[in-house]
């Protein structure tokens, strides 16, 4: 066994864990951070997305002992029942989701590339949320939550196309 430290949504946790476990595996069978969710279990899916030490990383493909020392936040460590953070907001208002399975990785997801602070177009975020699938809504909704999301937190405007560069 291999005892981990480290900060899971603000708290500081230790865990004995065998040393092939993957932090998946600890948030939610040790920890009990089921809102991460195991789809494919070998980094296609993005539903186990998320955030060490504000990177978007998929939780199936790293070992628990990778995230030694670091600060890990998942989907129950962005909000309340009573208070939504923001992008689930603006998902719950355009209705993005459907079964809600790829809900967690995809506003985990969200938050990382928001928190780059970047200026983005919609093709962009497009591309930075290609590893998150969801087998529902064929995206435009989610997307449009993105956006929404975006725009609302960062108070910048996704441009209609980008400018070319001469
Ligand atoms: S469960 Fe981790 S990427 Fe699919
Ligand atoms: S809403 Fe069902 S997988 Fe995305």
């Amino acid at each position: 066994m291999t005892d981990i430290a480290l900060i899971v949504n603000g708290e500081n946790k230790t865990v004995s864990v065998p040393p092939e476990t993957t932090l998946l595996k600890m948030l939610r069978e040790n920890l009990n951070y089921t809102g991460s969710k195991l789809g494919c279990d070998v980094g296609d899916c993005g539903a186990c997305t998320v955030l060490v030490d504000g990177l978007a990383v998929n939780a199936c493909l790293i070992l628990a002992a990778q995230a030694e020392g670091k600060e890990v936040l998942t989907i129950e460590g962005l909000s309340t029942l009573e208070k939504y953070h923001p992008i689930q907001k603006a998902f719950e208002d355009v209705a993005a989701l459907q079964c809600g399975f790829c809900g967690p990785g995809m506003i985990m997801a969200t938050k990382a590339l928001i928190d780059q602070d970047q200026d983005l177009t919609k093709q962009e975020i497009k591309d930075a949320l290609s590893g998150n699938l969801c087998r529902c809504t064929g995206y435009t909704k989610i997307i449009e939550g993105v956006v929404d999301a975006y725009q609302e937190i960062t108070g910048k405007k996704i441009p209609a196309t980008k400018p070319r560069v001469a």
